[in-house]
């Protein structure tokens, strides 16, 4: 149920993520009448300043986020009113400062941690220290938890200290995407699927999360994070755990992060030799994006003149258990690439026999499902193409998500917010799902760290250096798919 009183509390309340996701979204919920009445956002942030400055910072970057069609300046007055502003400098202060008498007695307190999280183990015991934490209150914590699985293991501990599991919300932005929830209603709500889910009717899995943009100006934190630990780590397995997990027995957090649990600690560990043959890492050369010349990484602001960080990742898992025995599930993710395209194609294994003989146009069945830039599922199949002769030809059924029902579709982080507020923690990840994915990750950090070597280049505005496509390429009529 939504609580009658909220108190919304966000460290890092000056940065990128609360300016450019966390306002915009609250905003849209606080328009549509999602937020209680008395929602209080309180801000946080180093800077000493007050109420108007704060207001003043944020509107001059939040509100051209806002999609124009949901642009209205009396609800944005509205929900500026909403807002308040604590300095604080953890450096500096003991306990939380003026943060205490900011927030209400009465309310529910979700305290949202986008900070580095080098500081959450602080934060935390500064909230504790000053009794702000209650037994109802929710933390919710950003990626990237941690950099490898110890360091992950003692921001969990740490937060443990002050918080109980079912209080704690770690955010994966890519599990409040509308088509990936809708992922698991495709899977668990059609009956035509489950029974081809697996080998050997499914041949292979091919994850791509491709984004245009370059590093922008987060190199400070880019710079030592990479593609692996950005996106790999997090997103991409995610999506990779709703495509292979076993049918939950309900939605229930637990139930449903039972499974993907199971996926995760399925995943075969690389060796050293493993992550030699089947990892690729990329990083932007200089090239054309989206019709503009664009630097290469290393030209970047911030970026050290001779880091090695990756821009681009692509490799083969395997996961070794009874369904998905022996079908690889490609990924691959990368900044500057050819165009903003995220997908999951599904690809099914070829017909054991023809009764048309060699068809040109023959091939295997496919289901693409698009996350971004536009939402949609398609399963390319064959048809006859028309005129004499039975030659066959691939055609796409397509169904276009927009399309499908006019209602507004929430961005992810509003989505996800809503659900911390409601006390849904279905779609955040539990403590042993994120260690678990670090378990898988870390034998590639170190294999990277054994072999030593300078990523390859890909000129900005492609699809990833040469060896990605050799990768596919030593596979049966292996590529990447073009959704
Ligand atoms: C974030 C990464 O988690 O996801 C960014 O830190 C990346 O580097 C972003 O750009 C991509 O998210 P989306 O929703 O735009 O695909």
């Amino acid at each position: 149920a939504t609580p009658g009183r909220l108190d919304i509390v966000i460290f890092g309340g000056t940065g990128d993520l609360a300016w450019r996701k966390l306002l915009p979204a609250l905003y849209m919920a606080h328009m549509h009448g999602r937020l209680p009445q008395s929602t209080r956002i309180i801000g946080i942030g180093r800077e000493d300043w007050d109420r108007d400055a704060y207001l003043q910072f944020i509107q001059a970057r939040s509100p051209g986020l806002i999609a124009p069609a949901a642009w209205s300046p009396t609800h944005w007055q509205r929900f500026l009113d909403c807002l308040d502003y604590v300095a604080l400098d953890l450096a500096q202060a003991e306990g939380c400062g003026g943060l205490s008498q900011a927030l209400s007695t009465d309310a529910l307190r979700v305290f949202y941690l986008a900070t580095a999280p080098a500081l959450f183990a602080q934060i935390c015991a500064r909230l504790h220290a000053d009794g702000l934490i209650d037994p109802q209150a929710r933390v919710v914590v950003e990626k990237p938890l941690g950099t490898d699985l110890a360091s992950a293991q003692a921001i969990n501990a740490e937060i443990a200290r002050h918080f109980r599991e079912d209080q704690i919300y770690r955010i994966d932005h890519y599990l409040g995407k509308e088509t990936v929830q809708n992922l698991m209603v495709l899977r668990f709500g059609n009956a035509i699927f489950e029974p081809l889910w697996r080998a050997p009717f499914i041949r292979s899995v091919q994850i791509t999360v491709a984004e245009s943009v370059g590093v922008g100006s987060r190199a400070g934190f880019y710079d030592h994070t990479g593609a692996l630990r950005d996106m790999v780590q997090n997103h991409l397995l995610q999506l990779l755990c709703i495509v292979a997990m076993e049918p939950p027995i309900s939605m229930d957090p637990d139930d449903v992060r039972d499974e993907k649990l199971k996926v995760l600690r399925s995943l075969r560990k690389m060796s050293p030799s493993d992550v030699k043959r089947d990892t690729v890492r990329g990083q932007y050369t200089a090239g054309v994006s989206e019709g503009a010349a664009v630097p290469g990484y290393l030209q970047e602001a911030d970026v050290p003149a001779q880091s090695r960080t990756e821009t681009f990742v692509a490799l083969r898992a395997h996961i070794d258990n009874a369904r998905w025995a022996q079908v690889p599930f490609f990924l691959r993710t990368g900044k500057r690439m050819q165009k903003r395209q995220s997908e999951i194609i599904i690809e099914f294994s070829e017909q054991p026999f023809s009764p048309f003989g060699q068809s040109p146009g023959q091939q295997a069945n496919r289901l693409i499902i698009t996350l971004q830039p536009e939402e949609s599922i398609e399963l390319a199949m064959m048809v006859k193409e028309p005129g004499s002769g039975m030659n066959l030809h691939p055609v796409r059924l397509s169904l276009d998500l927009q399309e499908t029902s006019r209602q507004r579709r929430a961005e992810a982080y509003e989505r996800l917010l809503l659900d911390v507020v409601k006390g849904r923690l279905t779609h955040f990840m539990r403590r042993d799902e994120l260690e678990a994915a670090w378990r898988w990750i870390d034998p590639i950090l170190a294999g990277w760290r054994e072999l030593d070597e300078v990523p390859r280049g890909y000129p900005a505005g492609s699809w990833g250096p040469a060896a990605s496509s050799a990768l596919m390429a030593r596979e049966e009529h292996g590529a990447w798919f073009e959704a």
